[in-house]
């Protein structure tokens, strides 16, 4: 499967996404941990992509185009991904729908996740992650069995840079301007599929579950049932 998941910082984008590469299969690729991976290594694709994360603004549309389609096309799977955090403008949109075109491929769906701007900054307030495995945990909501550690590999865990109050209200922002217009370019391809992400963790994996098994089987999916 071709998929994008789509939703504002902290809807669960990340969270979610083990779920569906478990059903499906499918390569996670996610723009913010490449270039988070590219300031990790001290590249100069991290060093200009840091300055404009750091401010809660997305990263030029050049540099970001060109990361993805370099990965899309050196990906053996090309035919099964989830792309979380891209596209976010219109322009990565369309860059996206021409890449993919190129060889007659297009997406299946957008799965766009539904979360109020409170609950985001509420949980985002919370969020701790592992640099060492990638795994995520909340403080507030999903804490770890031994605090500031992680579960999965036992490396300490932090606070993302970007994570801050100030920040996350810009990146709130910026999400509303550039990226929430991307539902209304995807619902006129008739690919989106809407989930509430308000609840918890494990009722947004059933609901993802649910529609995934649809499309799995063939059968129809009423796009806008899930809200
Ligand atoms: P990116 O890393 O993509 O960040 P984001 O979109 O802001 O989203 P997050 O990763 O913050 O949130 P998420 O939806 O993954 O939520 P999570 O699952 O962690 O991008 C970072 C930056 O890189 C951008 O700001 C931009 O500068 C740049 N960038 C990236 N892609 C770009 C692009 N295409 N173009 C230009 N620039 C780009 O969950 C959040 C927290 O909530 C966690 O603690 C989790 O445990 C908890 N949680 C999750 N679900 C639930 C639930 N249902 N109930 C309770 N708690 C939950
Ligand atoms: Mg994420």
């Amino acid at each position: 499967m071709k998929l994008v998941i789509l939703g504002p910082p902290g809807a669960g984008k990340g969270t979610l996404a083990p779920v569906i590469t478990e059903i499906t299969g499918c390569t996670h690729i996610s723009t913010g941990d490449m270039f988070r991976k590219n300031i990790k290594n001290q590249t100069e694709l991290g060093r200009r992509a840091e300055a404009y994360m750091n401010e809660g603004k997305l990263v030029p549309d050049s540099l970001t185009i060109d990361m993805v389609r370099d990965t899309l096309v050196n990906e053996q799977d090309y035919d099964n991904f989830l792309l979380d955090g891209f596209p976010r403008t219109v322009e990565q949109a369309e860059a996206l729908d021409a890449i993919l075109a190129g060889s007659g491929k297009e997406l299946d769906a957008v799965i766009c996740l539904d979360v109020a701007d409170d609950v985001i900054i509420k949980r985002l307030s919370g969020r701790l992650v592992c640099t060492n495995c990638g795994a995520g945990f909340n403080s507030n909501t999903m804490p770890p069995q031994i605090e500031g550690i992680c579960d999965n590999c036992g490396h300490e865990l932090s606070v993302r840079e970007d994570d801050q109050p100030e920040t996350v209200a810009k990146r709130l922002k910026t999400y509303h301007d550039q990226t929430e217009p991307l539902l209304g370019y995807y619902q006129r391809q008739n690919k989106v599929v809407q989930l509430d992400g308000s609840g918890t963790a494990e009722e947004t994996d059933e609901a993802v579950k649910e529609v995934l098994k649809k499309m799995i089987n063939g059968d129809e999916v009423d796009l806008n049932d899930f809200v």
